[in-house]
This record gives structure tokens, sequence and C-alpha cells, in this order.
């Protein structure tokens, strides 16, 4: 397990929902989230997981629900690398607070090599961090190139798990053209939020292109753990103030 916590600094305003700032129910549905994408997928012959996580429209939760993701598997003692593949709007670093750098794309330009643009141990021990680096004219271009295959394969030798960040489906191309090179994609789908008929049509853009779709993750919904914590915390209130008042006695 894991044991270096790393304090966040942060210019964004996820900043109390990430890592170690979640709450306990928070870091338990990461976690389970973790154990049901462990199960319901296995290591390929590249001898590591290799997840997409994307959306039918852009706000859903995908950059935020891929860091506490994989902020919970390196918890759990698996190496991890999120690779920041939404190359035009790209949000991570700065949830993360990491300063710019060359990344993905300048990889794929053939400017930088990855060891230069790779970020150790962000948050937490085992968490490592490609990011999308400067904003390219032609991200689909660069997302479909063998380059960008190979980046996936040798990062695929090297972790159990990689994370592809991806824009959303709805909007633009780069999703689907990426996803050739992951297992699988997860969709976001957020409450009060995400439209049906957005979400019909990333599916059938998906199924089109024959992309395989994991599952869904359901971002942000009212948890039912909060009658739980709260007769937790009150348990526990209580119990506590029964013992001083027995050690005063
Ligand atoms: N469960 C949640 N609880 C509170 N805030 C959330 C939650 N999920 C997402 N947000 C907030 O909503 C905003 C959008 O989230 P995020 O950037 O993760 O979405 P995205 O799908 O990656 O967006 P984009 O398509 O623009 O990249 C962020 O400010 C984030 O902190
Ligand atoms: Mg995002």
């Amino acid at each position: 397990m894991a044991d270096k916590k790393k304090v966040l600094k942060s210019t964004d305003d996820s900043n109390d929902i990430i890592g170690s700032k979640l709450s306990f129910e928070g870091r338990e549905a990461y976690n389970l989230l973790r154990t049901n994408l462990m199960f319901c997928t296995k290591r390929n012959d590249r001898n590591a997981r290799v997840i997409g996580i994307t959306s039918s429209v852009h706000g859903e939760g995908k950059s935020l629900t891929i860091i506490n993701l994989a902020y919970s598997i390196a918890e759990s003692g698996r190496k991890v690398i999120l690779v920041e593949c939404d190359l035009r709007l790209p949000t991570l670093r700065k949830k993360l607070g990491i300063p710019k750098a060359t990344g993905v794309s300048n990889f794929l330009a053939g400017v930088s090599s990855e060891k230069a643009t790779l970020q150790k141990d962000v948050l937490i021990d085992g968490f490592d961090f490609l990011q999308a680096g400067d904003i390219p004219p032609n991200p689909s271009e660069l997302l479909g190139s063998k380059q960008f295959a190979t980046l996936i394969d040798n990062l695929a030798q090297a972790y159990d798990v990689v994370l592809i960040d991806l824009p959303p489906i709805g909007e633009v191309s780069d999703a689907l053209v990426a996803s050739r090179c992951s297992d699988g994609l997860v969709l976001v789908v957020r409450n009060n939020y995400t439209n049906a008929s957005d979400l019909d049509y990333a599916l059938r853009q998906c199924k089109l292109v024959g992309a395989k779709v994991i599952g869904f993750i359901y971002n942000d919904s009212e948890s039912k753990l909060n009658k739980y914590k709260y007769g937790y915390g009150k348990k526990y209130k209580y119990g506590y103030a029964d013992a001083s008042r027995k050690r005063k006695s």
C-alpha cells in the first residue's frame, strides 16, 4: 500500500474533492469504482489495463473522476499513469496544481521525449501523470497516429493501469479515435446534467466505430450514504461522551 500522501496545491475549484481531501463517502465511492473496474476488465496482452474515460458532452466530471480513480488505484498499491488526451481543453494540470510542461502533444509531434514530460508520484506514490502539452492544431490526427499507439503500448508495459482522459464524444472525434488504443471506454453520466439524447448519440457513435463501452459512472448523485454518515457520527459522539462521564465518576 502506498503511504506518501502529498499536500495538494490546486488553482481549480475542484480542490476539496480530489485525492486525500475527499470525504469518506467520496473516497469509498471511488474505491468501489476501482474494484468494479478491476473486476470487469483484465490485463491485456500488454500486461496492463488501458481504460479511456469520456462522456457525451463537456462538464460531466470526466477529469475529476479520472483523478480520483487514479488516486484510488495508486492507494491500492498498483502503478497507474494518467494520460491527458483532452488536447484541446486540458484541465488536469490545473486540478493537480502542476506547473505547465511539455506533454502528449509535444511528444507526438516529436518535440520532446517521454521521460522529459512524465510527472512522477503526483498526489500519492504510484500515481504518474503525463499532461496534454501545448494545444496542437490537429488533435484528432495526433491521437490517431502510430506514435500515439506506440506511446500507450510503452506505458502499458510499465504500469498496471493506464487511464486516458478524453474529451467528450458528442463534441469532437478525438475520444473515438484514441479509443482504438484502449481496452474500452467508460462513460461518465452526471446527475441533473446529462441529456438522454446526447448520451444516446454518444453511444451510437461508439457502436459505429466499434469502440467497446465497458460501463458508466454516475457522477454527482445525491449520496445515499448521508444517513449512514450521520448515524455513525452521532453514535460515535454519544459513545465518547458516555466514556468520559464514566472516567470522571
Ligand atoms: N461530483 C461532483 N461534485 C462536485 N463538483 C463536481 C463533481 N463532478 C464534477 N464537478 C465539477 O464540475 C466541473 C466540471 O468537471 P470536470 O472538469 O471533471 O468535467 P469534464 O467532464 O472533464 O469537463 P470537460 O469536458 O470540460 O473536460 C469541475 O469544476 C468539477 O470540479
Ligand atoms: Mg475534462
